[in-house]
């Protein structure tokens, strides 16, 4: 794909498309890793001597302005990053937002407002592309989180102006491609998380292009339930057991389930809590995490792995002490001489709590995105851009 090195900025207004959608609690940001994968390319861009005109969506607010959702935040942490002011908007497109940007110079940097407040954006509604479009003379994508969206800031958009990838995107793709293309064999997968529904076109990828992948998570208890356990109170999908039966038995001893679990009857901090094998949950418990003998029949398994891809919790890592399994396998993929890649916003959380972040080889700041990538399935947002090096010579391109 045509990279931001590729286009002419010097000069110019540069319209980037980020990912900042972070977590927030009472208004503060509290894992700011989209926002510094970001800087690379914002600060390539000044460096060039564009203007940045810089947007994202947070959250979903369905098409209106709610007041939590709110840029502010991210401004002012970027502010602090960068080391220089950031024009925040209070709106996303319209002649306020033209007349606030009408003196941005050369060097500095813009924030609209959250994109989803706008309901052209979900909907990539043309005029709304076409309002976007007007604020900048080019355009850059770096938001490989919402690349799997055919939103008007990341398809729409990327039609109507000079377009090209930022470094963050190429790097995503670069790193979870060569997961496609040239893996480090044995290729291991790790999944977790709540529903096999949402991730099934990923697990049945999974099982042809790896070696081996386990599954934990509640996802698991759906596919307990299909070789026959009873699994008590968990949560699971039953409209899911029936066709999880007949891939399970394609997949062999490919796929790894969970041996024991962590089991409760009261999902509280502290509740009492009891670790016992997948054939005697009971009836009146749920599980909620992963025991010690699944997580060392997995460390067997996977201690001899060349790459790891790692998406979703083992349990429900939020409530302590509910969050050993999963902190206990971003220890174990830090430790691995593999390559190894997280992503997803609770195993990425996961990472950093547990403090090896700086021992996992890539952390992909897409969830959704990494997940429909590794499926193969063709991104909206990287379909749209141009390839490398330029075929038409539009002015700029
Ligand atoms: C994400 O957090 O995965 C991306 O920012 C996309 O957000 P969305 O799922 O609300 O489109």
């Amino acid at each position: 794909k045509r990279s931001v090195r590729d286009l002419e900025v010097r000069g110019r207004r540069v319209l980037v498309r980020a990912d900042f959608n972070v977590p927030l609690e009472g208004g503060r940001i509290t894992d700011d890793t989209r926002i510094r994968a970001a800087l690379p390319t914002v600060r390539y861009l000044l460096e060039q001597g564009a203007a940045v005109i810089l947007c994202s969506h947070l959250g979903r607010p369905k098409g209106k302005v709610v007041e939590e959702l709110r840029l502010a935040p991210v401004a002012r942490r970027l502010e602090e990053l960068l080391g220089r002011p950031v024009r925040a908007l209070t709106e996303v497109v319209g002649p306020e937002v033209e007349r606030r940007l009408a003196d941005l110079e050369p060097g500095q940097v813009a924030l609209l407002e959250n994109l989803r407040f706008h309901p052209g954006e979900t909907a990539n509604d043309p005029a709304f592309a076409e309002a976007l479009a007007r604020l900048a003379e080019v355009y850059v994508n770096d938001a490989f989180g919402a690349a799997h969206r055919a939103h008007a800031s990341v398809v729409g958009v990327a039609e109507r102006l000079p377009a090209a990838a930022g470094f963050l995107l190429e790097r995503e793709l670069e790193v979870l491609g060569s997961l496609l293309e040239k893996p480090r064999r044995p290729f291991w997968a790790v999944l977790g998380g709540a529903k096999v529904s949402d991730k099934i076109g990923v697990i049945q990828r999974l099982l042809e292009i790896c070696d081996g992948l386990a599954i934990g998570g509640a996802m698991a208890n759906t596919l307990l339930v299909a070789r026959g356990f009873a699994v008590g109170r968990s949560l699971y999908e039953p409209e899911q057991v029936e066709p999880a039966r007949r891939w399970l038995e394609a997949a062999g001893d490919r796929l790894l389930l969970p041996a024991d679990l962590v089991v409760t009857e009261r999902l509280e901090p502290g509740a009492s809590s009891r670790v016992v094998p997948v054939d005697r949950i009971p009836a009146e418990a749920m599980a909620v995490d992963v025991g010690p003998a699944t997580l060392a029949a997995w460390q067997e398994r996977l201690g001899a792995a060349g790459t790891v891809f790692w998406n979703g919790p083992l349990g429900v890592f939020e409530v302590e002490p509910f969050h050993r399994g999963t902190f206990a396998l971003a220890e174990f993929l830090a430790g691995l001489d593999a390559v190894t890649v997280v992503g997803g916003g609770d195993s990425v959380a996961a990472v950093r709590r547990t403090g090896v972040a700086d021992r996992i080889d890539h952390i992909s700041t897409g969830g959704g995105a990494s997940l429909e990538f590794l499926e193969g399935k063709e991104l909206p947002g990287v379909a749209v851009l141009p390839d490398a090096p330029a075929a038409t010579g539009g002015a700029g391109m």
